[in-house]
């Protein structure tokens, strides 16, 4: 293989199914050395070695991966990224998968993701920015509802209401002004409502190529038929089948437009780029940027990925994808969340969770951790609201959908809930999105 002094050990930060995944796929590469993950969870303990670390803390990370010999750190969730951790782990010249502070404000400011749609006309809904609710609401009641009211910052997927009538909506600015997020809601957003069905497209980036991983759709809802509160994501498919050629070719096209717009205005954008659309009756309009991998997309994007990932992140990092192509299995994968009962909401922790190992015999299931750990009886146990991602590969979408079920069928623990119709409406065609 082509990456240099081999075998090279890695440190993913996180602790969710996505770095599990992350942890699984760096794990096959022949080229792997030690892995380690902080804080990791019951999963990345089996597979892996967790750690202990402050992962907001960008000198504590640094110094782990030095004094470790780590030569490639993984970054998976934002925060880190926002609060400079990549900086860091570079400013040790040591390799980083992941964007820099400033480049990561794509995810962390919605105001500057806007702003950076509009300089390089990407295709997004029409919108406007306030810091004072007398002007903010005078901006709202000049439109009409359906309008989408958004805290700037970072609100753990809690920022952004949909109203349905602008009664809503002042609500939703004045909760937001008045601190209900703090300092992430000090701006508020107001856009233009968008309709029609979402798609994520992730592409992985060196700052001057992409290389495009395939179309996912979550599904954010906690209930069947997408209703009730909104999740992490319940279950999730790759790719796509509602997705047409020309839409697809288009989302690749803006995703490509967003790298020349980094490129032009001198910002090194070097990990995953994760473009959130709507599939508009105009085409594909960008919700939003994410600057990481997504969290479940990643647990059906990468077991499709032949290529070896540890080469793709090791040389995105460095800015060196060259030439690089992926190879993509053509298998259909379907992912079903196994929950704690009362998620979204206040669950219990630390029941005993059995059947992994069935599930996994079953030819096409991988199972990921999200919320486990390992109890001080050396036992595996639920420890957090999402505990595990079941994953099917198949060769059509409906054998996946079934194979899935089957596994899921196969764990246990008390509490178990999920979702039975990932991936239904996808079955059922564009039609019951309208
Ligand atoms: P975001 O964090 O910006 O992706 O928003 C979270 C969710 O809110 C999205 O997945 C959409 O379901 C919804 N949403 C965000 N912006 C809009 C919009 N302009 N129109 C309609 N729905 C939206
Ligand atoms: N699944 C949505 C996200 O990772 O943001």
């Amino acid at each position: 293989m082509s990456l240099p002094n081999t075998p090279l050990d890695v440190l993913i930060i996180g602790a969710g199914g996505r770095e599990h995944a992350i942890t699984r796929a760096l794990l096959a590469s022949p080229d792997c050395g030690r892995v380690y993950v902080a804080p990791g969870n019951g999963g990345t303990a089996i597979d892996a070695l967790n750690v202990a670390l402050a992962v907001n803390d960008g000198s504590a990370v640094a110094a782990f991966a030095r004094q470790n010999g780590v030569r490639l750190v993984v970054v998976g969730p934002e925060e880190p990224l926002v609060k400079g951790v990549a900086d860091a782990v570079r400013a040790e010249g040591i390799a980083c998968f992941g964007p820099s502070a400033v480049a990561a404000q794509i995810e962390g400011s919605k105001r500057f993701a806007k702003q950076f749609m509009d300089a390089h006309s990407l295709p997004t809904a029409a919108w406007g920015y306030f810091n004072d609710s007398y002007s903010a609401l005078e901006f709202l009641y000049q439109h009409e509802a359906p309008i989408v009211v958004k805290a700037d910052g970072l609100a753990a997927g809690k920022g952004v209401t949909v109203a349905t009538s602008l009664a809503e909506a002042e609500a939703a600015v004045k909760e937001c002004l008045d601190g209900r997020f703090g300092e992430a809601g000090a701006t508020v957003l107001i856009e233009e409502a968008l309709s029609g069905p979402e798609c994520s497209l992730l592409v992985f980036t060196d700052g001057q190529r992409i290389l495009p991983m395939a179309p996912a759709q979550d599904h954010k809802r906690a209930g069947e038929g997408d209703t009730g509160p909104n999740t992490g994501g319940m279950g999730v498919y790759s790719p796509v089948p509602i997705v047409s050629e020309p839409e697809h070719a288009r989302m690749l096209e803006i995703m490509e437009q967003a790298i020349n717009g980094f490129i032009s205005d001198g910002i090194d954008y070097r990990g995953v780029l994760y473009g959130g659309f709507m599939l508009t009756a105009e085409g594909p309009k960008l919700l939003e940027f994410n600057a990481r991998f997504g969290d479940p997309e990643t647990q059906v994007l990468l077991p499709r990925l032949n290529s070896d990932l540890l080469e793709v992140l090791y040389k995105a990092a460095v800015g060196d994808l060259g030439a690089m192509q992926l190879d993509w299995s053509s298998d259909w994968a379907v992912s079903v969340v196994l929950a704690s009962a009362g998620y979204p909401g206040s669950y219990q922790t630390g029941h005993a969770i059995s059947g992994i190992a069935a599930a996994e015999a079953l030819p096409g299931i991988t199972v990921y951790h999200a919320g486990t750990a390992i109890d001080e009886h050396s036992q595996l146990v639920t420890a957090g609201g999402r505990v595990l991602n079941v994953t099917a590969q198949a060769a059509s979408f409906k054998a996946a959908q079934e194979l899935a079920y089957q596994a899921v069928d196969k764990i246990d623990f008390s509490g178990k809930q999920y979702r039975r119709d990932i991936g239904s409406r996808a079955l059922m065609g564009r039609a019951a999105w309208d």
